[in-house]
């Protein structure tokens, strides 16, 4: 595919919005953010965005008569500036058509948690409270559910005794910071291909095509 056209979409602190502008600034990952959308007003991830240079917006959903009319307008602010792939990097909302139906298989989620597991908010306060052993965090593409779309990359954290919501959200946020801009680098290769639900990574060195925890680059 080439270089890729992102849009971006988040609501609070913006740490996996960085970790992709870093990756593309290093040269490691061939794409451009075109515009970052923010629903929040006091999102941080809009002074990252104004550190680098980059087209920021915030639209106030309380400000659209429906959720509908909110999620046109991002899809139309998005396709005027050519976005390929929307990536939501800790944005706070379930997406609804129209952008759903603008931007098929093109929207990716970053989760807390091995999905199907823990879906929904606070992914790993659930996992901390209902006491598994491993949890992790999960990129997948977006449908109309919450957090069932098809899973591209996962990676596991065991969790320890004495963990806490706090301390499990640091370690899986490490994890996330790489399997988000991996999952949109094998994007960009061409190299993700959709079979009903399951994505299919062709040309991958691991493990056939399941990836757990990969080597990452
Ligand atoms: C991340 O942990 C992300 O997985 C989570 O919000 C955090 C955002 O952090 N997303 C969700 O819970 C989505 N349901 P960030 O703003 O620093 O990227």
């Amino acid at each position: 595919m080439g270089r890729v056209s992102l849009g971006i979409l988040a609501s609070g602190r913006g740490s996996n919005f960085q970790a992709i502008v870093d990756e593309i600034e290093a040269g490691k990952l061939n794409a451009s953010v075109k515009l970052l959308i923010v629903d929040n007003a006091g999102a941080y991830a809009r002074e990252r965005a104004k550190r680098h240079s980059i087209e920021h917006l915030f639209l106030d959903a309380e400000g659209f008569p429906t959720k509908e009319e909110f999620f046109s307008r991002i899809s139309e602010e998005f396709r005027k500036r050519g976005v390929q792939l929307v990536v939501l990097a800790g944005f706070m909302r379930v997406v609804r058509r129209p952008l759903l139906d603008a931007f098929p298989l093109r929207i990716m989620n970053i989760h807390p948690a091995l999905l199907p597991c823990f879906p929904g908010l606070h992914g790993q306060k659930q996992a901390v409270e209902y006491g598994v052993k491993l949890s992790g965090c999960t990129v997948h593409f977006v449908d109309e559910g919450m957090d069932t779309g098809p899973i591209i990359i996962q990676a596991a954290v065991p969790l320890a005794p004495d963990d806490t919501e706090e301390s499990l959200s640091e370690r899986i946020l490490e994890l996330e910071h790489k399997i988000f801009p991996e999952a949109i680098r094998l994007f960009s290769e061409g190299r993700l291909k959709v079979e009903g639900r399951v994505v299919r990574i062709t040309g991958h060195r691991v493990n056939g095509e399941a990836i757990v925890n990969p080597p990452l680059s």
